[in-house]
């Protein structure tokens, strides 16, 4: 794919493959609300139709076959949105955790050779903790867990978390049966691709789970607070969150990716 503003600021997506010979269009030139192709130089607009072809001359009407493929994309809450799915009249809302646009964040963005499945299960997986994390995170040895609870509401799994150290009982207790969690640690995860971790009213860890094909993904994590809002002093803590959550991130892409 390649993605481009139009000459209002618009990003606008195509597919990066041009319908003539197959160049990519993404190292070709970008004309304002067209793409040029760099090897015949054929003129795309945003929705991924031709709208020159060169060699016939400018005035020449062009085939209605010579076009690519158009992605509907959104730009919003400094991500860009893309719609994979077949074309619909209306585009679903998106999917976001709105009460993070009060806050400002850092922002890592890191490769993973696995599926993009394989990052979410990860992210939701409690157990993990004690053992990738020993370092960080998961210190002091709370090897067993009560719940997770999971609650569904509509568009949204939170899981609430409580973990403790082996006391030498039996854990009995099925989720159904715990009634008291809502001061749990807990997780929430929006379909189809974000995550946060509510580590204080104001202060999150948030992903985004990119696809990118079947073996790879690229992982977005922010760390997000709203407590620090002086300049200096807010980019130092964001930048020591972002440090932080990097750390643990290593820690779950080591073990993960095999
Ligand atoms: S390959 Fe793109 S114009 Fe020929
Ligand atoms: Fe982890």
């Amino acid at each position: 794919m390649i993605f481009f503003r139009d000459s209002s600021g618009q990003v606008q997506c195509i597919a990066d493959k041009c319908c003539h010979r197959g160049a990519s269009l993404s190292i070709g030139r970008h004309c304002g609300d067209t793409v040029a192709c760099p090897f015949h130089g054929i003129e795309y607009n945003r929705n991924g139709k031709a709208v020159v072809i060169p060699v016939n001359g400018h005035a020449s009407p062009v085939p209605e076959n010579f076009k690519v493929e158009s992605y509907s994309v959104q730009e919003a809450h400094g991500f860009i949105w893309l719609w994979y799915g077949d074309e619909i009249e209306s585009l679903p809302p998106l999917p976001f955790f709105e009460e993070l646009d009060e806050m400002s964040y850092s922002e890592i963005k890191d490769p993973w050779p696995v599926h993009y499945s394989r990052c979410i299960e990860n992210q939701l997986d409690a157990p993990h903790v004690p053992f990738v994390h020993r370092t960080t995170i998961g210190r002091g040895n709370k090897t067993v867990i009560d719940g997770p609870k999971v609650v569904f509401d509509d568009e949204t799994l939170t899981f609430y978390i409580k973990s403790h150290k082996d006391d030498g009982k039996i854990v009995a207790m099925k989720p159904s049966q715990i009634l008291q969690y809502k001061d749990w640690f807990s997780l929430q995860f929006r379909f189809p691709n974000i995550w946060q971790n509510l580590i204080a009213p104001k202060m999150r860890i948030f992903a985004a789970f990119v696809p990118v094909d079947e073996e790879n993904s690229v992982v977005y994590i922010r760390y997000y607070q709203g407590i620090v809002r002086i300049p200096l002093l807010r980019e130092l803590m964001n930048f020591s969150g972002k440090a932080f959550s990097k750390v643990v991130l290593r820690q779950d892409k080591n073990v993960v990716q095999t």
